[in-house]
């Protein structure tokens, strides 16, 4: 089996079985962090361009190693210093990566739609590495992983995702991938910051965080976004932490083994206290590093990859 697009956008637009298909190719991806030598001949010949006009850490240094341990040529585009600031518009600077030789575009961009709008004037793979407040599939895919890898099954347990629903790319592909594979979940934060109609897209809503606690198997917790929020949606940040902060008390509400997951960039203090993060349930740092290998997985998958076998050999 292989995907069906050359480009992946979101998971709302993946099959249950491209879904499975790239957790399973994750897994001979990430025995490669094993090894000593960290290299497959895999991507030999392909040039891989990161693209990002938005900040990041996490995402941007997980495809870079995941291009590299794969043998692929990467280069890191700063926009701020690239003739984007010239007025270039995103389908000329697209085109022009292609004219460069660029196999695998992988973006990041303030307006959602942005990697659909370039997927549809190149002929290389597009990757959405988040747009707006739309998708960040990779980070739900990772996402997917970590909870498969320390739960064993995604059916049927009960996902929280709490805090700022609306801004957050992260919670939609969360919901998006969750949903498809059989969890059941519950969206929590102040009503501001959950957006209108939600359940439609299969989920429940809970305002009240001590409640969705309850008998949940995996708390994912958001930051608030507050570089997309226009207006106050809610008083102080003080407020928000007292209602909706997970600390060690208010987390003795979910099951005694429940994962306590965060994409990253955390506000230690705000949604989260520095004790849950760094504890024993936290699986905060294993999401980072298991970002490399889906991301590995996607990258060997859109190249025309198809038995996993190929890669751990
Ligand atoms: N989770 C995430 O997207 O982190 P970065 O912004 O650091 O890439």
């Amino acid at each position: 089996m292989r995907l069906k697009s050359k480009d992946v956008l979101g998971l709302e637009d993946l099959s249950v079985e491209e879904i499975e298909l790239i957790l399973q190719t994750a897994e001979p991806c990430k025995q490669i962090f094993t090894r000593d030598i960290k290299k497959l001949p895999t991507l030999r010949g392909k040039t891989m361009v990161n693209l990002f006009y938005e900040p990041s850490t996490r995402t941007r240094t997980s495809f870079e190693l995941a291009g590299k341990w794969m043998s692929a040529d990467v280069t890191n585009i700063a926009t701020a210093s690239s003739s984007v600031v010239k007025g270039e518009s995103l389908k000329d600077t697209a085109r022009t990566l292609e004219a460069l030789g660029a196999n695998i575009i992988v973006i990041r961009h303030q307006m959602a739609g942005a990697p659909h709008v370039i997927a549809r004037c190149v002929k290389a793979s597009v990757i959405n590495a988040g747009d707006g407040m739309h998708e960040h599939p990779t980070q739900g895919l990772l996402d997917l992983f970590t909870i498969r890898e320390h739960k064993g099954r995604i059916a049927g347990l009960k996902v929280v995702i709490v805090g700022d629903i609306l801004h957050s790319r992260v919670a939609k592909s969360n919901i998006w991938g969750l949903t498809k594979l059989g969890a059941e979940v519950t969206v929590c934060g102040p009503p501001t910051l959950i957006p209108q109609g939600i359940e439609r897209m299969g989920v429940e809503v809970e305002y009240n965080l001590d409640v969705a606690l309850r008998d949940a198997d995996v708390v994912n917790i958001l930051r608030i976004q507050l570089e997309r929020q226009k207006k106050g949606l809610f008083p102080t940040i003080r407020e928000y932490s007292r209602l909706y902060g997970v600390d060690a008390k208010r987390l003795r509400i979910a099951k005694p083994d429940a994962l306590i997951m965060h994409p990253g960039p955390a506000t230690l203090g705000v949604e989260i206290t520095a004790d849950v993060a760094e504890s024993a349930r936290s699986v905060i740092r294993k999401q980072v590093t298991n970002g490399v290998a889906v991301r590995m997985a996607l990258l060997y998958l859109l190249s025309g990859g198809g038995a996993s076998s190929e890669i751990a050999g």
